[in-house]
């Protein structure tokens, strides 16, 4: 099964057009996300701004796959361990958007969770180009609060996945001691293992090189960054957020098929799968912007099987799962 870009880009474009507005591009806005903990009183907030991003979350419906996701914001403190930080009382915590996947039986849990990523990060990054600080949130918050706020009808089936504080965060400059020594403990969390441990061509041993990349990847491509348009679609995925910064996802570019094969290398049977799939709508925006041309192949039973690799001879990192491809056209 292909599938076909423009059912989803149109949102993806929603991202860009902003970014565009503000004279920035989409690797600009990957750089400008970070995961933020530390936030000013919730009346802070530009209400204005608030009202854009709910109307964005209401357009985040299906991924890619086909899931269905529901968001939904509350004004209430969902965080656990204190992990995210707000100035005042309960009453000025950050906002949190709560996110879920429909149960579907047509779909297995990992294809919803690929979903999720892919479009939970469209969440992120429009709030990101909004001016709001937010934060992935896997494990540290209250769930039974936030089934509550889901307000969803008893029955229908679904699963909540993440959330995310949504508000205006301190700069590092405006930290309080505390804050400081926490940021500093997080600081791992800011770097990422470089491109030739992510980006590979034809096998495993052989990292891409974007100085000298094989002759399929020499088009001209319309460069609006400051880097070549390549390294441009490449930084923007290595720069996509993981769970404890895992980074478990490995790209091998064929050179006979024109296509990029996306994998993780993780034994999580849970997060890898959000990961990937947020940095599959990393690598759709940037190849968007930066114009190379392709459309998803999301068949992940017939050719690409692992069998396939193995035909070719292609040794595969441990604990590999192969996910999809990005088949340039
Ligand atoms: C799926 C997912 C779940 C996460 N869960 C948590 C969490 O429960 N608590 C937390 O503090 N950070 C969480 N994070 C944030 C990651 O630790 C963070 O994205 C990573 O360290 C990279 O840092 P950066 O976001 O600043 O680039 C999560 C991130 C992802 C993608």
């Amino acid at each position: 099964m292909q599938f076909n870009i423009t059912h989803y880009h149109i949102y993806i474009m929603d991202i860009i057009d902003l970014v565009h507005k503000q004279k920035s591009d989409f690797n600009e806005l990957v750089h400008k996300r970070h995961s933020e903990r530390f936030y000013f009183q919730k009346n802070k907030v530009n209400m204005d701004a608030k009202k854009l991003l709910d109307d964005y979350c209401s357009t985040l419906t299906l991924g890619p796959f086909g899931t269905k996701t529901i968001i939904a914001s509350t004004d209430q403190y969902m965080g656990t361990f204190k992990v995210i930080q707000y100035e005042g009382d309960k009453t000025q915590c950050p906002y949190y958007y709560i996110g879920a996947i429909a149960s579907n039986l047509a779909n297995p849990l990992k294809i919803g969770l690929i979903d999720f990523g892919y479009n939970f990060e469209k969440l992120i990054l429009f709030a990101t180009q909004l001016g709001f600080g937010t934060c992935w949130l896997g494990g540290t918050y209250h769930t039974a609060e936030a089934e509550n706020c889901l307000k969803l009808e008893k029955g229908i089936p679904h699963k909540i996945v993440c959330i995310s504080p949504v508000g205006v965060c301190k700069k590092p400059s405006e930290y309080g001691f505390l804050q400081k020594i926490l940021n500093k403990m997080l600081s791992g969390a800011h770097s990422r293992i470089p491109l030739h441990k992510i980006f590979f061509v034809n096998d495993f041993n052989n990292p891409l090189r974007p100085d000298h990349p094989p002759d399929a990847l020499k088009i001209q491509y319309s460069i609006k960054a400051k880097q070549s348009a390549l390294m441009a679609i490449l930084d923007s995925f290595r720069w996509s957020p993981s769970a404890s910064n895992s980074q478990s996802w490995r790209v091998l570019f064929m050179e006979k098929e024109k296509c990029f094969a996306f994998f993780t290398s993780s034994s999580s049977s849970f997060y890898k799968f959000i990961d990937i799939g947020i940095g599959m709508l990393h690598w759709e925006a940037a190849a968007i912007e930066y114009g190379m041309k392709g459309h998803w192949d999301i068949d992940n039973t017939l050719k690409w099987s692992t069998q396939y690799f193995k035909d070719l001879k292609i040794k595969l990192p441990s604990f590999c799962t192969y996910h999809f491809a990005w088949v340039m056209e």
